[in-house]
């Protein structure tokens, strides 16, 4: 029998939002385009309604797409700290508002500075590690003005602010995560053209890329002259890509999406970060051709539950020899019904890792409450706590309480 490896002490229960998903008021590339495209997306949505979950009845309303004041979370931030003070949680992902803090180019607020700087003292007071994530898919108007990464001088205007908010906050964090979902960022944005500023263009995109790659490394090297105790990682969406019945072609297209996908940005960055942050969503059955589900439960937005991937992609990382933490890992299920048992099957998976040697250190679930979720608008439900965007009331799940049960359990081991 495998001995049950305990989990590290000190292991990092936590909760992942991002600043734009949650805040509310904020006016950056991405307000720009939901009030220029809310309408449209309505309307494609009353369209292909018949194809919809009813749970998806909202996406039909121009306010889905428009995050206005999202969950307000920018001044109930103490509110929702207690909240997962009470759940037992030890560690919040929450990101920056970069056109907060630079609205204007080389012009920076001191009020939005202070605003998070309160953020993470507040959480200490709670005993709660902030794990903070520098950019998060929204950016300054000035900034794509400029041609936004797929300018050759992104890295630098990057690293600028990245050095504002490490003079502003270095002494009280441990870990700084610099770029969320790198590949997910350039395929949504520049080659699928599904967000802004929708290019579909595999020039710009791997220009894009590449300036990614830069700018992590400038902003890496930033932090670590201001501060070499801070520990700085990215947040990277890794999927798990499994070969159907061990055929050569599905290998060598599992060998090409593990290279291409999983490891590239990885191993280019590889001397410039502490630790690997995993954003872990998706299952990927390779069958001549790239699948997601075989006829399993799914979430709300279609995609395949399949919480043992988890073991895999964190073995998989091992090879890189750094502590991981699991950044994000969540459904979109309104009614419930999967989420608890998902982050138990999770825990499962995360366990056998640890037992198989990752250096795993903590698990963000993704998310605290319902949000944005970018394009596809208020509709899908991530979140531990449900949201009433009218009220701003928010009301535990079942699920919350599946999560602090367990929690209690794990960390008394
Ligand atoms: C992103 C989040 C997003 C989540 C669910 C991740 O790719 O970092 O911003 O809400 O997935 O789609």
């Amino acid at each position: 029998m495998i001995p049950k490896t305990k989990f590290p002490k000190g292991f990092y229960f936590g909760t992942s939002t991002s600043a734009h998903q949650v805040e509310g008021g904020n006016n950056n590339d991405w307000t720009q385009w939901e009030n220029k495209n809310a309408e449209h997306l309505a309307e494609v949505a009353q369209k292909n309604v018949r194809q919809w979950s009813e749970l998806a009845l909202d996406a039909q309303v121009k306010e889905n797409y428009i995050s206005a004041e999202a969950c307000d979370h920018f001044n109930r931030f103490e509110q929702d700290f207690y909240a997962m003070k009470k759940l037992g949680l030890n560690a919040y992902r929450f990101s920056i508002e970069w056109s907060r803090i630079e609205p204007e180019e080389g012009k920076f607020d001191k009020a939005a500075i202070d605003h998070y700087r309160k953020m993470i003292r507040v959480l200490k007071t709670y005993n709660i590690e902030p794990f903070v994530t520098l950019w998060h898919f929204s950016l300054p108007i000035w900034f794509v003005k400029k041609g936004g990464f797929g300018s050759k001088n992104s890295p630098k205007y990057f690293a600028r602010y990245v050095r504002k908010i490490t003079q502003a906050i270095g002494q009280e964090v441990e870990y700084l995560i610099t770029i969320n979902e790198p590949e997910i960022y350039t395929m949504e944005s520049y080659w699928v053209g599904k967000w802004p500023p929708q290019k579909k263009n595999p020039i710009i995109a791997s220009r894009v890329f590449f300036n990614l790659i830069r700018a992590h490394k400038a902003a890496y090297k930033t932090i670590k002259k201001i501060n070499p105790r801070i520990k700085v990682g990215i947040a990277k969406n890794n999927s798990y890509f499994e070969s159907f019945k061990n055929k050569f072609v599905n290998r060598q297209l599992k060998r090409l999406a593990d290279k291409y996908w999983n490891d590239y940005f990885l191993t280019k960055i590889n001397d410039y970060q502490d630790f690997i942050g995993l954003n872990y969503y998706f299952h990927n059955r390779i069958d001549g051709w790239f699948y997601q589900n075989e006829n399993r439960a799914t979430s709300d937005l279609g995609w395949e539950l399949y919480p043992r991937g988890m073991y895999y992609v964190l073995s998989d990382l091992k090879k890189y020899r750094k502590p991981i933490f699991i950044t994000e890992n969540g459904l979109a299920d309104a009614l419930d019904k999967y989420r608890g048992s998902f982050i138990e099957k999770t825990f499962k998976s995360i366990r056998l890792a640890l037992q198989s040697g990752a250096d795993v250190r903590g698990y963000f679930h993704w998310s605290f409450m319902d949000n944005f979720e970018w394009a596809e608008g208020f509709w899908p439900k991530f979140g531990l706590f449900e949201v009433d965007y009218k009220t701003q009331e928010r009301v535990p799940r079942p699920s919350a309480k599946k999560y602090a049960d367990l929690i209690k359990v794990l960390s008394q081991e």
